[in-house]
């Protein structure tokens, strides 16, 4: 089992909601530790390079709309298998889709305001977090207590 970092991203209908801290709540009591935050505004630059695979779909300039609309909260945060198990708490796109239980699933009924994103994978994630945080603002923490996590 691997320790892992993924890119979340807390998008603009969780801030504006006051969802951000409740969505925040549930990766920490999950177990996963924070190893970079920031509130950001997504510009239309940075939504292209984050969305590279999506820019020729049809929804994406209503994607970039809905991203650069209001602050974002970016995060890296990581644990054993922290890729999958971060995407397995959001549940899947669409929020009518998504299981209740599931971030998605709880507190949405939208595909494209879903609440949050987290890298689908490791190249995913190395690209992501590199997109969005400079090497010395992922901190690296020893953990203490780390035994509960293993
Ligand atoms: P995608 O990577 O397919 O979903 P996920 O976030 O679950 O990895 O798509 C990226 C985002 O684009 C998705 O979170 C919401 C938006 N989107 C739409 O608005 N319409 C669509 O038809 C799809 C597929 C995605
Ligand atoms: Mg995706």
């Amino acid at each position: 089992m691997p320790t892992e970092r993924t890119l979340v991203l807390l998008k603009p209908d969780a801030v504006a909601r006051r969802l951000a801290g409740p969505i925040l709540t549930r990766f920490e009591q999950k177990g996963l530790r924070i190893a970079a935050l920031k509130l950001i505004q997504v510009t239309p630059e940075l939504a292209k390079r984050h969305y590279a695979e999506h820019v020729q779909k049809p929804f994406y300039p209503m994607l970039e709309s809905f991203i650069t609309a209001g602050p974002t909260v970016a995060l890296v945060l990581e644990g054993k298998s922290a890729i999958s198990v971060v995407r397995g708490m959001m549940g899947p796109t669409n929020g009518r889709d998504a299981a209740p239980g599931t971030i998605r699933g709880d507190y949405g009924t939208s595909r494209q305001m879903n609440l949050v994103h987290g890298s689908d994978g490791p190249e995913a994630a190395a690209k992501e977090i590199a997109i969005y945080f400079q090497p010395h603002e992922v901190v690296d923490a020893t953990e203490p207590l780390a035994p509960w996590l293993s």
